[in-house]
């Protein structure tokens, strides 16, 4: 009598999120998640690339027959030089944290800043259309905010940054880029002194436990203050802001948000993204 054959299985898609350092990467824990919920057959992991070895890592990966990556500090820029093609919002931000790999073409993509956006409008049900908005910072964190923001159709964007001619050289580079989006308002911390309905924390003082020093008076009850940082506590920007009467947010929503897009770029399935928070928000507390 003949063994039965085993059914022979097609190998799982694989992705990566590429970075150095990268073992904290959540990024892995967070698609294999979206992987079971949407019943997707793939495989995801860390890759540690040397510092001068992120195109040679990503080159080998795509031979191997990788379908994708995630890419993270430090080399958001180089992922941008290295893709064939780009979507509207990277070419925006100037830096892709995604890449998807389909014969010979890279196209790279930013997931960063539509991430924060479906955290806002969806997850904390907050309006951005008509609605005054404060950007602090002038990073690679705030410009690829800039588009997805104006996307959402505010009232007026406010960027605010502490080296004053970094928030005028990104609001300029903008207007170029994208002349019919809203204009920006360049600025410096000392220029903000009413209040705003949205106030956006990109900058990286949080991990230095600063607070960007803005006058307190743009916060008020009808503020909501977002920090793209988390962290186990609040961040010090939204215990300023709260005592101010502030409602806040941090930037765990943003990192789940952005994997989402990702994974919808590549697998064309939009996962559900509250499990996947609340297991996170557990793990922090
Ligand atoms: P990222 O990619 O996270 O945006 P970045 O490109 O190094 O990182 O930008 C850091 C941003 O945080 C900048 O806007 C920086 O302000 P400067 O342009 O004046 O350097 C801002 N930043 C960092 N530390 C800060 C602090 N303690 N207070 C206020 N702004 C700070």
């Amino acid at each position: 009598v003949p063994t039965p054959t085993k059914a022979s299985k097609t190998p799982p898609d694989c992705y990566v999120v590429i970075g150095n350092p990268i073992a904290h990467s959540k990024s892995p824990t967070i698609h294999a998640r979206f992987a079971t919920e949407t019943a997707q057959d793939i495989d995801y992991q860390h890759l540690l690339a040397p510092l001068g070895g992120f195109e040679v890592a990503v080159q080998t990966f795509i031979k191997q027959g990788g379908k994708g990556a995630n890419v993270t500090v430090p080399f958001k820029l180089l992922a941008y030089a290295l893709a064939t093609s780009l979507t509207a919002r990277a070419q925006a931000a100037g830096a892709v944290n995604t890449l998807a790999f389909n014969n010979g073409e890279i196209l790279g993509d930013n997931t960063d800043g539509v991430g924060l956006v479906a955290d806002i409008v969806s997850n904390a049900n907050v309006t951005i259309a008509g609605k005054r908005i404060l950007l602090l910072g002038a990073g690679g964190a705030a410009r690829g905010a800039l588009l997805p923001l104006l996307q959402a159709k505010p009232f007026q964007l406010v960027l605010a940054n502490r080296t004053v001619s970094k928030a005028q050289e990104l609001a300029q580079q903008f207007a170029q880029k994208f002349p019919d989006e809203q204009h920006i308002v360049a600025c410096g911390f000392e220029d903000i002194h009413d209040q705003f309905d949205l106030i956006i924390n990109a900058t990286s003082a949080s991990l230095q436990a600063e607070v960007p020093p803005i006058a307190h008076t743009a916060f008020g009850a009808q503020t909501f203050a977002y920090d793209m940082m988390y962290g186990q506590q609040s961040t010090v920007f939204m215990q300023f802001a709260s005592a101010h009467g502030a409602s806040v947010r941090d930037g765990l929503g943003m990192l789940v948000e952005q994997a989402a897009e990702s994974f919808f770029l590549w697998r064309a399935v939009r996962p559900q993204t509250s499990g996947v928070y609340a297991a996170l928000r557990a793990q922090l507390s």
